[in-house]
């Protein structure tokens, strides 16, 4: 995996992927996830922080909202985003999603390892072990909490699917949300975003 390309992308990831082209299936990922006053959010990957107004929404500046990339460069953009709106509750992680278990957070979460909420958005269509990542972030969550998975779904071989994967180095024909199916209490989905090419899928822990 190329994690320069993403240093790269950083530049103009907020030109090339501006709010509106994901807002419809953020604000329903985001509100997916039930968060309440004071909990706990981790974000994997969090890219450029497009996410974290989204969180503030419902956390107002309380609880923690955990950023996690492996870019420098989309971790740069965030950290700006962060200073420049005044986020006090958001701490920021370089870490590759694949070594991403209790351990590693307890040792860089300052021992704090309960998590209300994951939210997992444009990643695991990327990540390789991806049903190891899965199975991780469902470990790492508290019982009872919430899981979303937003990513693109387009099992056929489409010129569509063919830009997407190239601008954003993803197998857009992984069957993420079924396999979350398999491993979650009350699963749904919800595959009308982006004229059907972007789903959100909720599960409960
Ligand atoms: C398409 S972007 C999505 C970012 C964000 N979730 C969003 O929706 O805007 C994919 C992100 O995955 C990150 N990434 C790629 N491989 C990774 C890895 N092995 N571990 C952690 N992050 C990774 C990239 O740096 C990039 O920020």
């Amino acid at each position: 995996m190329d994690i320069e390309y993403y240093d790269r992308f950083s530049k103009v990831y907020d030109i090339l992927s501006p709010k509106c082209y994901y807002h419809s299936a953020r604000a329903f990922a985001v509100k997916q996830l039930s968060l309440q006053d004071g909990q706990t959010i981790l974000n994997l990957p969090c890219g450029t922080g497009q996410n974290f107004e989204y969180f503030q929404e419902y956390l107002h500046g309380s609880g923690q909202i955990i950023g996690i990339d492996l870019s420098t460069g989309m971790l740069q953009k965030a950290k700006k985003k962060v200073a420049k709106n005044g986020w006090e509750n958001i701490s920021l992680y370089q870490a590759d999603a694949r070594k991403i278990d209790q351990s590693w957070l307890m040792a860089s979460n300052h021992g704090q390892t309960d998590l209300n909420a994951i939210l997992c958005d444009l990643g695991l269509s990327g990540f390789p072990q991806w049903r190891q990542i899965i199975d991780n972030m469902l470990e790492l969550l508290k019982p009872g909490g919430t899981f979303v998975i937003m990513d693109w779904y387009i099992p056929q071989p489409t010129l569509r699917a063919s830009v997407v994967k190239w601008i954003g180095k993803g197998e857009v024909d992984r069957p993420l949300y079924q396999y979350l199916a398999t491993s979650v209490a009350d699963f749904e989905v919800n595959t009308s975003f982006n004229r059907g090419g972007v789903f959100v899928a909720t599960g409960i822990k």
